[in-house]
């Protein structure tokens, strides 16, 4: 089971991978933005490829080009909701490593917010959630980023967002998370089964995910 499938198991399959933090408009100079880094998402990127799959790369951010992965570029949470809807057509799983914004303001400024003295108001509405909104018959996989309760907080999106698997990490842990080449997951499946898999290098926890999703184990 934790061997990794050798040869191209998911050849033939199309895999589409989410990563980065999506970037909302304040003004034509300013975004609301959040601290994820992408490298989680450009790594499952890899190691689909070498498992053999045609992998759709919808990131927010500038990641090296490399042979086997198309590369989407979307800043806000509503491109990438369009960007996942094509994508998906006939794809074998979505996994969404991206960290979306829950949040964005109601209008960007047409003109740079000048300065002021005192507090400013900065009116936000929700985005849409991306794992609820698109539908299909692929594999669907999420990731929870979490300083509270990890496992009732992912359970909970598991069921609501309807995945096969959620990869769950504590972002408080040192060495884990946003920025780091390292991450300390639990891995979380829709029959009950929860894996906690020690630190790791995200390139480890990559392979271990898509391993989990070739067919035929
Ligand atoms: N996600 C999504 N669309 C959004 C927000 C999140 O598809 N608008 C996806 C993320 O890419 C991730 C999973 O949902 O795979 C969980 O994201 P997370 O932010 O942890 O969960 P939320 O449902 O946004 O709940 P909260 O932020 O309140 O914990
Ligand atoms: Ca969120």
């Amino acid at each position: 089971r934790h061997t990794l499938a050798q040869g191209g198991t998911l050849a033939g399959k199309t895999v589409v991978v989410t990563a980065g933090g999506t970037r909302e408009a304040v003004d034509p100079v300013r975004y609301l933005g959040n601290r994820s880094s992408g490298k989680m998402g450009y790594e499952l990127a890899l190691a689909a490829r070498d498992q053999g799959a045609a992998v759709k790369l919808i990131a927010t951010t500038d990641l090296p080009a490399s042979a086997g992965i198309e590369v989407i570029r979307v800043e806000t949470a509503a491109e990438m909701l369009s960007a996942v809807q094509s994508a998906v057509k006939g794809a074998y799983a979505l996994v969404m490593a991206a960290a979306v914004a829950d949040y964005r303001p109601v209008a960007a400024a047409t003109d740079k917010i000048k300065k002021g003295s005192g507090e400013f108001d900065l009116k936000l509405e929700s985005t849409e959630d991306i794992l609820s909104a698109v539908k299909g018959d692929f594999i669907r996989i999420g990731f929870a980023a979490e300083t509270g309760d990890l496992i009732a907080n992912a359970k909970k999106k598991l069921a609501a967002k309807n995945l096969d698997l959620i990869v769950a990490n504590n972002v408080t842990v040192p060495g884990a998370g946003f920025g780091a080449d390292t991450n300390k997951v639990t891995l979380l499946f829709k029959d009950g089964r929860v894996e906690d898999l020690p630190l790791m290098s995200k390139r480890e926890v990559a392979e271990r995910v898509m391993g989990e999703m070739a067919p035929g184990e």
